[in-house]
């Protein structure tokens, strides 16, 4: 599919209806609430950059705020729920503080989630999707302005990426990049294909003017992002490693992450690219999602389990210092004992850093729905459980190797819990908190590990 980037004029004219509506707001707070994963949270980011650049400031929580936003997900079939309940508590404060709510993200590009809002739910103003992020203003300006009853603007997933847009990042050491955009693997349990669209690929020049902007203003690590990034392709000739490789020349960013790579697209030119990079970050996340070769190809994820740790055994004979995370759904239609038990024999044998693990969860329109053997949920969480035992200890394990040692962290900011505490990450993503002076949030240090707790070490600055 062909893939258009939205004009200069088109974005421009996004800008005229921001400049139009700061020139009357009168410093009016915005409160944005976002589900789902990195790619939402970036998404998040670019409507925080057009709101302040509409003059809004940030709010600490819905009640001081004008406008809302809830940028949702459709991964799981009980989020749906959960979100609608949100805003009609909201019915209150909406009144109260003549508040403008939007409806944003993967549900926004669900029919029957559009059908509900138009039917039932009133206190909805705005609904855009995915794809059209960038018509916020002129969807906030015909709301605001033209005082229009309800905005939606949705459902039309085509092929668009666009440029240009602010975005208003919560750190500035770090920063996440979208690099690409939707989905073409269609694997037979997933909605992200349907809510996202196919996959496009941003040009490497404007992503590599971003980076570049962004090592000047002091940013140290990129986090790139895109539901399969491996598959990166903005033009004949020219494909991830080669993006790697070019971010990888860029003076000041040190630390360089992205997220999800498909191990059926996993190419040694990466990891040779992987190899010889000093920045690139050893933390490979390599979904498995089973260890099933039977329930691989019921998903549709195009590769065995011998292929998978096939891929891994290549990984570590090139990067020996390689350690990896992954996704697991438990419970797919017509997973047997036997088909569970392989998937613990691929945990074992990977070792990982860390899982994340997951029930499987009908989707409405996809394959899998219609598939026979639908696992009951009893079945389901006993196998999650077993499975959460086996990744636990495993955690516990791999963290204690830390104690003792010397690691070179990047200071986030203030411990959530405890001002005095700075947190901080290892390369390989761990949490470290440690004591020590403000100025260091931004830097990177070395802290010597002390213990362990599970989900973060703590650490004594060297
Ligand atoms: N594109 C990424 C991840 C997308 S969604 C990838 O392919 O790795 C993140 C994770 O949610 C998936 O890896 C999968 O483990 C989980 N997931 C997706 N659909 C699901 C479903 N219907 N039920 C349970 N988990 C699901
Ligand atoms: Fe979903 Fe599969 Fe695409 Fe990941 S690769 S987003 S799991 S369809
Ligand atoms: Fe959820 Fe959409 Fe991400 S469905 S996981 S927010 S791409």
């Amino acid at each position: 599919m062909a893939v258009t980037k939205v004009s200069d004029e088109e974005i421009k004219s996004q800008y005229d209806y921001m400049n139009k509506i700061r020139s009357f707001n009168q410093g009016g707070k915005y409160f944005i609430f976002t589900l789902g994963c990195k790619l939402n949270e970036a998404d998040s980011e670019t409507m925080s950059g057009m709101l302040e650049t509409m003059g809004f400031s940030k709010a600490e929580s819905f009640d001081d705020a004008k406008i809302v936003i809830f940028n949702t997900c459709s991964i799981r079939e009980n989020a749906e729920e959960k979100v609608f309940g949100k805003i009609g508590e909201l019915k209150n404060i909406k009144d109260k503080n003549d508040m403008i709510i939007c409806f944003a993200g993967c549900m926004s590009q669900e029919e029957h989630v559009i059908q509900k809002i138009k039917k039932s739910y009133s206190l909805i103003d705005i609904v855009f999707g995915t794809h059209n992020i960038y018509k916020f203003p002129e969807l906030l300006y015909k709301k605001m302005v033209e005082k229009q009853n309800k905005v939606l603007d949705v459902l039309d997933i085509d092929g668009t990426i666009y440029e240009g847009l602010p975005v208003k990042r919560e750190s500035t050491s770090q920063a996440s990049v979208i690099i690409m955009n939707g989905c073409n693997n269609f694997c037979s349990y997933c909605i992200v294909p349907y809510v996202r669209g196919r996959e496009r690929s941003r040009q490497p020049e404007e992503i590599i003017k971003e980076i570049e902007g962004l090592a000047k203003e002091g940013c140290k690590e990129v986090l790139l992002l895109g539901q399969n990034v491996n598959s990166y392709n903005p033009r004949d000739g020219y494909n991830f490693a080669n993006l790697l490789s070019d971010i990888d020349k860029i003076d000041g960013i040190n630390i360089i992450k992205f997220t999800s790579p498909h191990p059926k697209d996993f190419k040694d030119d990466v990891i040779s690219v992987i190899s010889k990079s000093k920045k690139i970050s050893r933390v490979i996340h390599l979904p498995l999602q089973s260890g099933s070769t039977n329930i691989l190809k019921a998903m549709n994820r195009g590769y065995t389990k011998e292929q998978y740790l096939e891929l891994a055994r290549k990984i570590k004979a090139k990067i020996p210092d390689a350690l990896f995370t992954t996704d697991i759904i438990v419970g797919f239609p017509g997973e047997t004992e036997e088909d569970f038990e392989e998937t613990l024999d691929v945990v074992r044998k990977m070792n990982y850093e860390q899982v994340f693990m997951f029930i499987y969860s009908v989707r409405h329109g996809t394959r899998a729905e219609k598939m026979p053997n639908h696992i009951p949920e009893d079945v389901k969480s006993e196998r999650f459980g077993r499975l959460k035992t086996l990744c636990d200890g495993m955690t516990e394990i791999g963290m204690n190797k830390y104690v003792g040692t010397v690691q070179k962290v990047l200071v986030e900011g203030e411990s959530k819990t405890n001002k005095d505490v700075l947190t901080a990450r290892t390369t390989s993503n761990k949490i470290v908190n440690f004591e020590g002076p403000k100025d260091l949030i931004g830097k990177e240090v070395e802290v010597k590990i002390v213990s362990q707790h599970v989900w973060f070490l703590k650490g004594e600055l060297v």
